[in-house]
């Protein structure tokens, strides 16, 4: 007779980016980031985690698939969560001894590139956590898996601690501010089509590392200073500070990809259109109204306060046309408003071609993991996948 528990994750959208480590194997960054934890109600992982004595060895179904679990940042994962728990002397010897069944979805399409390996690590060390009752902070536990899952850990504004010990005990995420705190607070999700084959985040920090000047200024220089200002900006709940620092810093994130050598570029056209329109519509408004952000990779995520989603979708619509426009908003409702066609009028960007953008997501920030309660496992009494 084994035990199952199930959670569910959120992502993150990061304002001050990660990028770099200065322990590849601990995965120990080398600047402080922030980011904010998106409602888990729209986009989110699910994991189910079974330990019994019948099973013969640990595997995980990963989004449908029987996967391996040599993986090694899944074996540093499971390893620490249990090591925590026996330091903990929270569960029975035997209890860690027996093997487990791992399995977890995503709710969104992992090839869109939407931070899913922040939710899938975050969601699979907290369900570990819950199985075998740790009661301490696991941020430092899901950092091994992916660095940026360790700040999916909590809900709300969350700060990524570079921290300084070798040992990775102070490289750990903490909450900044509440999701209620900023209540106004939405983001949309552009998802833009993309062809190219990506450079993945470990490899490209890897080259930037290695080889980028600007990233030394950045990290002395620019990130500190940020991550100090957007921290009281969110405390102030100062909409424009937090944008104009989120998309500077967006910005230089691509800057230092461009100062690697060799260099690697994830924007594309349709991104720096995006740039354009917001720059556009932010100077029109006379006020920084929209913030954008970019991850490594095209899409873009667009953060502003609620009373200007309907003006901004609207102006989306028009600038970057679908041809199937009942699917190109998911996530939560949008009351369509009427744009003056004064303002699409002054907007520096035309009405591209249809299909740039290949939907959108609307979301606001959330709360950290939760455990599902209702019984609804990803696996069945045996340990195996449940067929939907
Ligand atoms: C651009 O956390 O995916 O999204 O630690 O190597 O797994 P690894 O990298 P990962 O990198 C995320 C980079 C980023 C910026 C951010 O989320 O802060």
């Amino acid at each position: 007779m084994g035990y199952t528990v199930t959670v569910v994750a959120p992502v993150n959208i990061a304002v001050i980016k990660y990028w770099g480590k200065r322990d590849e194997e601990l995965i120990l960054p080398l600047n402080d980031s922030v980011s904010a934890t998106l409602d888990t109600s729209v986009m989110c992982a699910k994991t189910s985690v079974s330990a019994a004595p019948e099973f013969t060895e640990d595997v995980i179904w990963l989004n449908g698939k029987k996967e391996s679990f040599s993986n090694k940042r899944l074996q540093n994962c499971l390893r620490e969560v249990k090591e925590r728990a026996a330091a903990e002397g929270s569960v029975d010897k035997n209890f860690l001894s027996w093997k487990v069944h791992v399995c977890s979805e995503n709710n969104f399409p992992t090839a869109a590139g939407l931070a899913s390996s922040a939710a899938g690590y975050a969601c699979l060390v907290t369900a570990l956590a819950k199985l075998y009752k740790v009661k301490t902070d696991v941020s430092s536990i899901a950092r091994l898996g992916s660095g940026s899952a360790c700040r999916s850990v909590y809900g709300g504004f969350v700060r990524w601690h570079a921290g300084s010990d070798p040992s990775g005990v102070d490289s750990i995420a903490t909450q900044i501010a509440s999701s209620t705190h900023w209540p106004e607070m939405r983001a949309l999700i552009l998802v833009v089509g993309d062809s190219k084959k990506k450079m993945s985040s470990t490899k490209g920090m890897k080259i930037t590392t290695e080889t980028s000047e600007l990233l030394k200024h950045r990290i002395k220089h620019c990130v500190p200073e940020r991550t100090t200002e957007i921290t009281k900006a969110i405390l102030a709940r100062d909409f424009p500070k937090f944008a104009e620092i989120t998309m500077k810093d967006s910005n230089q994130f691509h800057a230092v990809c461009l100062d690697s050598y060799p260099p690697f570029v994830y924007l594309t056209e349709v991104s720096h259109t995006i740039i354009e329109l917001i720059h556009s519509y932010n100077e029109i408004c006379r006020e920084t109204k929209v913030a954008y952000t970019f991850d490594a990779g095209p899409n873009a995520c667009l953060y502003m306060l609620e009373s200007e989603v309907p003006k901004i979708f609207k102006i989306i619509k028009t600038i970057f046309p679908s041809s199937n426009p009942t699917k190109f908003i998911s996530g939560l409702p949008i009351n369509d408003a009427d744009v003056s066609t004064d303002i699409l009028g002054k907007l520096a960007v035309r009405t591209q071609e249809h299909d740039l953008i290949k939907y959108v997501i609307y979301t606001k920030v959330g709360e950290g993991p939760t455990d599902v309660l209702d019984g609804s496992h990803l696996l069945n009494e045996l340990g195996e996948p449940i067929n939907e």
